[in-house]
């Protein structure tokens, strides 16, 4: 693809969205986006790469800018609850109760749609997966742009998705026409993915919105298939892919505690004598148990949301450094640590050593 000159423009934070929207450089992006160009901008999840909806042109670029795969659907992003309508063609029950419930905020609807967003969004499927984030940056830009806005993570395909301004600038500087910094993004893993076109709401993808929380707003929710088994095809196109890799050659280790970090000193230690570069992925509690070239405390056990935050700035840290052989600790599979554990599992290519 050709180089494009790309901009880095800072929003000031604290701001509320009616206010971004009288700044400059909100207003340019958002006519930017308008005008067919790709703009990143920060969510309260992860940064995204945008393009307009209705536009397959636009959109193509998004797919060349990232190199991602075609076959793998996007999101769209809306300003305002009220534009769902012009989108979709049904909002069954269990889907306006989880709007109300949880939008704006860190949750996907998969619903079917009314033929007027580009078909390479959806890549010819017939639904669409429906967003409104809570972001104030990005608020104020959707409701600008007027239109859906399409947005996949702002990485490279592949690459863990950014969580600040220097990730995107590191994997798309020369690729997008405006990057809008607002900083750390807070949930640090992407939404909660939900298809709510049956009876009972199937969960394709854990994210920021717990598993609990929406057992707690609609009662049921059926856990894809895909997520069980790795050898199931996925019903989320996206989850077929190794996502959120790190360069380097990943193992999980999971189990009691004391077990678990016995064997990975012992692993540890046996890959440095190898002649490996070794990276710990532990946690604030456990950093001083371990030696190794790069030991990186992601958040603290007890919170689990400060290790969702920090997951992709370390894996992105661990490449950097040049690491090519990294031990993570597991986590208990609740809460937000469910999300935290599917992207784990993806960055370890599913290795995974129980003791
Ligand atoms: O937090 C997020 O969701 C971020 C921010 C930027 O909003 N976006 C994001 O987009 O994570 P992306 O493209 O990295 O992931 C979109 C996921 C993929 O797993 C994709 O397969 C799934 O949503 N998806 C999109 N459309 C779908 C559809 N019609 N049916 C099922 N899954 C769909
Ligand atoms: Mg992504």
């Amino acid at each position: 693809m050709e180089s494009r000159v790309s901009r880095w423009w800072k929003v000031p934070a604290g701001m509320e969205p009616d206010e971004l929207k009288n700044r400059e450089e909100v207003i340019r992006a958002a006519d930017c986006l308008r005008q067919g160009g790709l703009v990143a901008f920060p969510t309260e999840t992860v940064y995204g790469l945008g393009a307009i909806a209705t536009s397959e042109q636009a959109v193509a670029q998004i797919f060349a800018a990232k190199g991602r795969p075609s076959d793998n659907p996007l999101i769209i992003h809306i300003g305002d609850k009220d534009q769902l309508s012009h989108w979709v063609s049904e909002l069954p029950d269990v889907a306006g109760k989880l709007v109300r419930s949880f939008w704006p905020g860190p949750l996907t609807l998969v619903l079917p749609h009314q033929g007027n967003i580009a078909a390479n969004v959806t890549a010819g499927l017939d639904t669409v997966a429906v967003r409104m984030p809570s972001h104030p940056v990005a608020l104020a830009l959707l409701q600008l742009a007027g239109e859906p806005v399409a947005a996949p993570s702002a990485n490279r395909s592949g690459r863990p998705s950014p969580t600040e301004a220097a990730h995107v600038w590191h994997d798309l500087a020369g690729r997008l026409d405006i990057l809008l910094d607002g900083g750390e993004t807070g949930v640090g893993v992407e939404s909660t993915v939900v298809d709510v076109t049956g009876e009972i709401p199937v969960l394709l993808r854990p994210g920021g919105i717990t598993v609990e929380a929406l057992t707690r707003a609609v009662g049921h929710v059926e856990i894809d298939a895909g997520l069980k088994q790795e050898e199931s095809v996925p019903r989320s196109p996206g989850m077929k892919y190794r996502h959120y890799a790190p360069q380097a050659e990943m193992w999980l280790v999971e189990g009691q505690e004391e077990h678990v970090l016995a064997r990975i000193r012992e692993l540890g230690a046996d890959a440095m004598r190898r002649g490996r570069k070794v990276g710990i992925l532990t946690t604030e509690e456990h950093a001083d148990k371990f030696h190794a070239d790069v030991v990186i405390p992601c958040g603290r056990r007890s919170d689990p949301l400060s290790v969702a935050r920090g997951l992709y700035q370390a894996l992105r840290t661990f490449d950097a450094r040049g690491v090519d052989f990294i031990l993570a600790e597991a986590f208990p599979e609740k809460g937000i640590f469910y999300s935290v554990m599917n992207r784990l599992r993806k960055a370890a290519d599913g290795k995974v050593i129980r003791v």
